[in-house]
């Protein structure tokens, strides 16, 4: 694998979760794998999970490790093309890659939908710069239209949850949030389901329907009672309008996950990827109780990573690279 940004960098996806659940089961097999070999993650947004999961992945496969808060610990970085240096941005995005290549030999970056252009995020207006200009593999760790490490974990739990010999029906329900959220997450789970032997339904309110790129031909149904009957899964996640980016609809009813809703289910197995706003998009007894699968979830986001960082590294150790 020479990349990860996309559903698409994986040929064989029943192979990467055979691959991930394998590492699930041993996590050292490959210890030495990554020795002398850096991987640097690059964070322009807050992060618990994927900057834990990554680490210990990494360090798994005897990389070593270079995290960098560029929110936080970096000079201000300017984006922009041609820009005229001269106010509040002290680096250029083209030089900080620039740098990174001189210290990395991977780097994962995660860089969030600004919410504010949908022409910038829906092209994708800072991956596609790391993409340009990283001279080593690169790796999405969230970018403004996909989370493609946590679709990846998503695989693997319901795989792991799923022994029955008939297709689960997977609900991808939307939840209420108190600010705008990104789609990276729906636009990803959408995707990836569509590559998995599932049922896929979409469910959310009439204003939020998901960029129809990542939806394709999946059923969306604004009727949440409705969808989330026979559910096997539940995947819960808040996004904003993306007819009216980033807007925020008036949605009159209640699309919080409970226990009454989930009575209505096949006893289906909840998700989120977190982090989740408790009693706003699912209530405490939905989080708390027995058919929550969220932290096996949070987990599973460090097989993903390793899984992925293995596959990468496979690339690069080959002797045949460069001839
Ligand atoms: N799910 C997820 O990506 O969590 P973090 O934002 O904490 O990394």
């Amino acid at each position: 694998m020479k990349k990860f940004t996309t559903v698409s960098d994986v040929e064989n996806l029943q192979e990467i979760i055979k691959k991930a659940l394998q590492i699930k089961a041993n996590s050292l097999t490959e210890t030495e794998k990554g020795k002398g070999k850096t991987i640097g993650l690059v964070f322009l947004n807050s992060s618990l999970r994927t900057r834990l999961s990554s680490q210990i992945a990494a360090q798994n496969l005897g990389l070593n490790v270079l995290t960098l808060n560029a929110a936080q610990e970096a000079w201000n970085l300017e984006f922009a093309d041609g820009a005229v240096m001269n106010g509040d941005t002290v680096e250029h995005i083209k030089d900080a890659i620039e740098v990174l290549n001189q210290y990395c030999d991977l780097i994962a970056v995660r860089c969030f939908a600004g919410m504010k252009s949908k022409e910038d995020d829906v092209n994708e207006s800072i991956l596609s710069q790391f993409e340009e200009h990283a001279k080593v593999p690169v790796i999405s760790l969230e970018s403004a239209t996909r989370h493609p490490l946590q679709s990846l974990a998503d695989c693997i739990t319901i795989t792991e949850n799923w022994n029955k010999d008939r297709k689960p029906k997977v609900v991808l329900t939307w939840a209420p949030h108190i600010k705008p959220i990104a789609h990276a997450v729906g636009n990803s789970f959408a995707e990836w389901m569509q590559k998995m032997d599932v049922e896929l339904v979409i469910t959310n309110p009439e204003g939020y329907d998901l960029d129809k790129n990542f939806t394709k031909d999946v059923k969306v149904i604004h009727d949440q009672e409705e969808a989330l009957k026979d559910a096997d899964f539940i995947y819960v996640k808040n996004w904003s309008s993306f007819d009216d980016y980033a807007a925020m609809p008036e949605v009159k009813e209640d699309w919080m996950l409970t226990n009454e809703k989930l009575e209505k289910t096949n006893n289906a197995k909840v998700m989120h990827c977190l982090p989740v706003r408790r009693n706003v998009e699912l209530s405490d007894e939905v989080m708390d109780g027995g058919n929550s699968i969220i932290y096996q979830q949070a987990k599973n986001r460090i097989f993903s990573a390793q899984a992925i960082f293995s596959e990468i590294l496979d690339d690069l150790n080959d002797p045949c690279q460069g001839f």
